[in-house]
């Protein structure tokens, strides 16, 4: 945990936290959904935009110069908190959506009919449909990993044939915070040639990542999630696949040769990074990152595993409420529901009381599917979260369920 007074200074870095929502003080508990951004990386934005802003790798004049050395150096940034081995491994991309629809799109192009793609039941939107797009448009089937009732993955090497050419799958759960074993994932995948893609838009903001310690072939961060700026994202992809994949766009800075008869591609990440990119966007990301690791990850960890310990041992005593998601591994989510109420009453409730959370299927309908649930109500909580919020959070879901507690008939 932090201590009081360091929870104090980190607070004081998100003026926002400051708000009030319907007179009551803010308890920000939707992180899963977006972070709130320190000072520092929006001062890093402004600061570009002041002093540095122009076209990137087009220009011979100084200031396109500084440009495209600050973007690069963002680049480096993510480079090294990933430990990628080489800065051509990272790709900027509008966020880990695009980046997983890059790769899908590619391997659109790469898979034949009856080659195997496998997802897992607790993906979110983004780490489906873009696989059942590639997946009719070339002929490949979609297959998937299922689950226990505690939201663990019931992986078995089994489920691999020879035709499986892919796995996607998330690091951490967004619905109901389950961390999944992405090593042992990776290895039995690799055993059988098969490339592994993992989903970080979760784990990115909990987890320090080492993609070469991992060994994943591609890794996604969304920036906005890590306490950087909206509309960016990253694509990690080893150097070989890369070269390999097909670009998702075109236009102007992916090309080496362009003519009406034939048109070469540039090297990665360049070929994966049609138009003018997100400069201030990569550079807020960088800031971000140098935030969390100054902070340190493994302290946020725990932190935020000591706020999740707090907030389900609470509610875990009240009969009238069920935890949604009660995976041994588990990060920062709490998904839970009231019997008999929706969980768009209790996240009205809730806000009513100063309590933002996220409610409704959190973009996991097959997930929901699967527990035979409309949604949930889900509490996920941030570096900035304290144990006094977590005591206002418990004390609003008491009052709410109070008021919308409906024992479902026998
Ligand atoms: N994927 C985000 C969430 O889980 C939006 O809320």
């Amino acid at each position: 945990m932090f201590s009081a007074s360091e929870l104090l200074e980190l607070r004081a870095q998100f003026p926002i936290l400051e708000s009030t929502v319907h007179g009551k003080t803010l308890v920000y508990l939707d992180n899963a959904a977006s972070t709130h951004k320190p000072d520092r990386v929006l001062e890093s934005m402004n600061a570009y935009y002041r002093t540095t802003h122009s076209n990137v790798h087009r220009g011979v004049h100084q200031l396109s110069q500084k440009a495209t050395e600050a973007f690069e150096q963002a680049r480096e940034e993510v480079r090294l908190h990933l430990n990628a081995s080489d800065a051509s491994e990272i790709i900027f991309t509008k966020g880990c959506t695009d980046a997983i629809n890059t790769v899908a799109s590619g391997y659109a192009e790469l898979l034949r009919a009856g080659d195997e793609v496998l997802v897992s039941t607790l993906e979110h939107h983004s780490n489906i449909v873009p696989w059942q797009m590639a997946c009719r448009r070339s002929g490949a089937v979609l297959r998937v990993i299922p689950i226990n009732d505690s939201g663990e993955l019931l992986w078995d090497v089994a489920l691999l044939s020879p035709r499986t050419r892919l796995v996607a799958v998330n690091h951490i759960s967004n619905a109901l915070g389950t961390i999944n074993p992405i090593e042992q994932i990776v290895r039995d995948c690799h055993a059988q040639h098969t490339a592994v893609l993992v989903d970080g838009a979760q784990s990115g903001p909990h987890l320090s990542i080492d993609v070469q310690a991992l060994d994943v072939d591609f890794y996604t961060l969304s920036g906005h999630k890590i306490y950087g700026p909206t509309g960016i994202g990253v694509l990690y992809g080893k150097r070989a696949l890369l070269d390999a994949l097909p670009p998702y766009q075109g236009g102007g800075d992916m090309i080496k040769t362009v003519r009406f008869e034939e048109t070469t591609y540039a090297d990665p990440p360049f070929k994966f990074e049609a138009g003018t990119p997100n400069m201030a966007g990569a550079i807020g990301l960088a800031e971000a990152l140098r935030f969390v690791r100054d902070v340190g990850l493994k302290r946020i960890q725990e932190h935020e595993t000591a706020l999740l310990t707090q907030a389900s041992a609470e509610l875990a005593g009240m009969s009238e409420l069920r935890l949604v998601g009660t995976a041994q591994r588990k990060a920062s989510v709490l998904s839970f529901l009231i019997e008999g109420a929706h969980p768009y009453d209790i996240g009205v409730l809730l806000d009513h009381m100063g309590i933002a959370v996220r409610t409704g299927h959190h973009c996991t309908q097959p997930l929901m599917e699967r527990l035979g649930i409309p949604g949930t109500a889900r509490a996920s909580f941030a570096l900035y979260n304290t144990p006094v919020e977590v005591e206002a959070f418990v004390q609003a879901v008491r009052k709410a369920t109070s008021m919308l507690y409906e024992p479902t008939q026998a």
